[in-house]
């Protein structure tokens, strides 16, 4: 695949990663990704925004052997998969000025090896041309690391701003084109690394507003020309109140906590309320971090084991509490054989969310109608707080 022209010359010169079905180890993949890397040439310079996973070097390198000079090596983000090609674009064009925020700079050194005096920082708001083609820098930090900027193309009205605004999807397509499917993947992706910086995002929205922009180019997925539809999916994401729906993930290992989810999510239904149960045995936890992103309420339903939660429900109750949602309400339910603390371990590992807690709910053996009961009044209180939405 050959550079591909996205506006007069502006090309895109990333890689597609199909088979990719992992992020960190850990969050899923269902549509593979891209790492976006584009060429802007002025009539004086060359620049290279971003490069890519050092997976896909040789499809990057391929794509460059045509051009003969690039000037300006911009690292807009330091995580490998836009970093990790940087020494092989430097091997090949020794001449080349890396440039960054001040903050990236040492850890370009640190994670790359690129000799500190390649890179050059730049500040938030500097400008370089290229001969009619000017690049604005835009610190951005806490996308989801502290080194982050954006590119401003300011003749084309061009918004590069790295992994915001951008998606893990693998398509040919270069524009979003689909917008029901990126809508989601992106969605997954902001709920799965920025959520947890929503105040940083709300400024980073902020600051873009004073833009004109007629294309964003992130460096995941297709590239968006009716940049209004993502941004105000950013904002309602970042901005809107928590909406009346519970986030119900559940693990059963003998069918009681499952009869107390069934029982739950139509109680729940019953009184109106939108209710999104996950199997933690098999659910992917992107789904997890999506359904968050919403939510006003999480319930964990749990067995017990070896006196606690299921694994499974720790690891939910962990990455609930790590990505930082708009949650306001909590609770526990779920069943034991013969004791334990299920309850007391998962409420613990979701401190610094400061839930509003409900009564937990736990039953030794089967549900009985006790347990049911119980139930209707949990739904019956989670129906009363979502009114106070
Ligand atoms: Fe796509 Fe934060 O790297």
């Amino acid at each position: 695949m050959k550079e591909q022209e996205i506006r007069p010359q502006v090309g895109w010169v990333g890689a597609l990663h199909w088979d990719r079905r992992l992020f960190d180890s850990l969050i899923p993949l269902p549509d593979g990704t891209s790492y976006n890397a584009y060429l802007v040439r002025g009539t004086k310079k060359v620049a290279l925004i971003d490069t890519v996973d050092p997976s896909k070097t040789e499809v990057l390198m391929k794509k460059l052997a045509s051009v003969p000079t690039i000037d300006y090596l911009i690292v807009q983000h330091v995580e490998q998969d836009h970093s990790g090609s940087v020494p092989a674009v430097i091997e090949r064009y020794p001449q080349i000025k890396v440039l960054s925020t001040p903050k990236a700079k040492g850890m370009i050194v640190d994670h790359l090896g690129v000799p500190e005096e390649c890179i050059t920082p730049v500040q938030d708001g500097e400008t370089l041309s290229l001969g009619e083609r000017t690049l604005e820098f835009i610190h951005a930090p806490w996308v989801h690391w502290p080194e982050t900027m954006f590119t401003y193309l300011r003749e084309e009205k061009i918004l590069f701003p790295c992994d915001f605004l951008g998606s893990h999807v693998a398509t040919t397509d270069l524009l979003s084109s689909d917008q029901r499917h990126v809508y989601s993947a992106a969605k997954r992706y902001y709920a799965e690394i920025m959520m947890p910086f929503r105040s940083a995002i709300q400024g980073h929205l902020e600051k873009l507003s004073h833009y004109e922009i007629s294309l964003i180019a992130p460096s995941h997925g297709p590239m968006h020309d009716r940049p209004g539809f993502i941004l105000d999916a950013y904002r309602s994401w970042v901005l809107d109140p928590p909406k009346n729906r519970v986030v119900l993930p559940y693990v059963s290992m003998h069918g009681s906590t499952w009869r107390m989810v069934e029982h739950l999510v139509g109680a729940l239904v019953d009184r109106g309320v939108s209710v999104e149960p996950f199997d933690m045995a098999s659910s992917d936890l992107g789904s997890l971090a999506m359904a968050l992103v919403d939510a006003a309420t999480v319930v964990f339903a749990t067995p017990t084991v070896l006196a606690g939660s299921h694994p499974h429900i720790v690891t939910a109750a962990y990455l609930s509490n790590a990505l930082q949602p708009k949650l306001r309400f909590g609770a526990v339910v779920g069943s034991y054989g013969w004791g334990g603390k299920a309850a007391e371990q998962v409420m613990g590992l979701l401190g610094t969310l400061k839930l509003e807690w409900f009564d937990p709910v736990f039953v030794r053996g089967v549900p009985t109608a006790e347990t049911f009961a119980a139930l209707d009044r949990l739904a019956d209180a989670i129906r009363q707080k979502h009114e106070g939405l």
